[in-house]
């Protein structure tokens, strides 16, 4: 067995805002807890920041440095925590930290859903970990369990409600019926949302975290960019209102599954009948349902976003690679991507559907739009006529399942029918 050194392990952290300042908290708080559990101290002993003059509570002063040379050019750091987002910035010190024979630990879940080969690619030749718990679902043990206890299976399918600043909108919508609005101006003001709420109702954020598993499962290269995202702004009271009714809740979610030889990497809101896993999923919880051959099924749930759930993922991870250092076992675990599996187009996809449209209220009327469906190769599953006023109805459909252009196509010749004012909203149901 290697012989056991190092009585303190010294790290530097990039960044003290919401999560690294939750580090050097959770560091501070469990620093004696530490050497009993890996078998050294851990000491945090570099803090970069933009202005390092800026008193910060809770942290000392002399740590705190604004020239990141000090980092890189001490040897006595051996783990590099990266937690100032960003991507030009961040990625250039991350590098030079693998390059120099540092470990690296990051929640960066931008940087790595668009350059995370090339940093992969720099941890395996310098022999480097690279762990990076903390980037998707925060606190929520999700990158380990895909890259390690699940090493073994082929992973099938993964569907995940990853983005809590949607999910808590969505849910207080469904609940308390508050308007779409309303609830994002809590979710910002609980800390949820990121500084551009965009990013979070637009499914970018969920986006980054689902492209950053999908090449954990599949072991190709699939980026932000490979993702087809659609957010929650289309999401309107009375989609939820007769979802509810048929027996289903609305989510956005992040799936991707290997159909056809391709990979499906696809960010949107979908209906999910009420009593699927994720449905009870609510507020600002995460959950992640996965499905492997041998496997069959399992769900990771939690607090994916906030200053401390995201701080303890770190800290695991940081843990876990002052055992690596200890035990002399360091670039263990890497990413592989030894596959490579073309990403399938969204209009390829298959799906049900459920449209809601305003159509004339008078006879005649279903039979035309479904004429129109059935010459697109749409099938009906289901179908029901809601509110009718002023000679205006509500028609709502359940589409059985169907190449994603065959809807794109039927919806367009159904809008040029005189009878349908307009198709409101169509959803993909799981
Ligand atoms: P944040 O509150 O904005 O903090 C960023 C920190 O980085 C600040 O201390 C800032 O320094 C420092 N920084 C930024 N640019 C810098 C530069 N050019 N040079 C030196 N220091 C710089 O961000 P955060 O919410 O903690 O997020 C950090 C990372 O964790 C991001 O990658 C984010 O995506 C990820 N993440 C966050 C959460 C969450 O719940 N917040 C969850 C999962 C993952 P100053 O203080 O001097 O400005
Ligand atoms: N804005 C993100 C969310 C933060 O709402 O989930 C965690 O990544």
């Amino acid at each position: 067995m290697p012989e056991k050194k190092n009585e303190v392990i010294h790290a530097a952290l990039l960044g003290a805002g919401t999560v690294g300042g939750g580090l050097y908290r959770l560091v501070k708080k469990m620093k004696k807890e530490i050497p009993h559990r890996i078998g050294c101290e851990l000491d945090i002993k570099k803090v970069l920041v933009r202005d390092a003059s800026k008193p910060r509570k809770g942290i000392d002063e002399s740590v705190l440095t604004d020239n990141w040379d000090e980092i890189l050019n001490d040897k006595d750091i051996q783990i590099v925590i990266e937690l100032m987002g960003g991507t030009s910035l961040a990625k250039a010190h991350i590098i030079d930290a693998l390059n120099a024979g540092k470990h690296v630990v990051t929640a960066n879940k931008d940087l790595l859903a668009q350059h995370g080969e090339e940093i992969f690619a720099a941890a395996r030749e310098n022999n480097c970990d690279i762990q990076f718990e903390a980037a998707v679902a925060g606190a929520i043990p999700i990158i380990r369990p895909l890259m390690q206890n699940m090493a073994g299976d082929n992973i099938t399918e993964i569907m995940g409600i990853v983005n809590g600043t949607t999910n808590y909108i969505l849910t207080m919508m469904t609940e308390e019926k508050m308007s779409y609005s309303e609830a994002l101006k809590i979710a910002q003001e609980k800390g949820y949302a990121e500084s551009d709420p965009a990013s979070d109702v637009e499914g970018l954020d969920a986006a980054r975290k689902l492209a950053i598993m999908a090449q954990l499962i599949y072991h190709t290269n699939v980026t932000f960019e490979d993702v087809y995202k659609e957010g929650i702004t289309a999401i309107m009271p009375d989609d939820i209102r007769y979802t509810g009714e048929l027996g289903y809740v609305i989510k956005l979610v992040g799936i991707t599954k290997l159909t056809e030889g391709k990979v499906e990497a696809r960010v949107h809101p979908i209906m999910l009948k009420k009593d699927h896993p994720l449905a009870s999923v609510r507020k600002s919880f995460n959950a992640i349902f996965v499905k492997g051959e041998a496997m069959d099924e399992a769900m990771f749930m939690g607090r994916g976003a906030g200053s401390m759930p995201t701080a303890s993922a770190v800290l695991g991870d940081v843990l876990d690679v002052m055992r690596n250092i200890r035990m002399g076992c360091c670039g263990r675990v890497q990413v592989e991507n030894y596959r490579d599996i073309p990403v399938k187009p969204i209009d390829e996809t298959k799906n049900n559907y459920f449209i809601r449209m305003k159509v004339e209220d008078r006879p005649g009327v279903l039979a035309e739009i479904a004429n129109v469906l059935g010459d697109n190769k749409v099938g009906i599953a289901n179908v029901s006529q809601k509110d009718t006023r002023d000679g205006v109805a509500d028609l709502l459909f359940i589409i059985e399942e169907v190449k994603e252009s065959h809807m794109v196509e039927a919806c367009c010749a159904m809008r040029g029918l005189d009878c349908v004012y307009s198709i409101a909203n169509v959803i993909r149901v799981y």
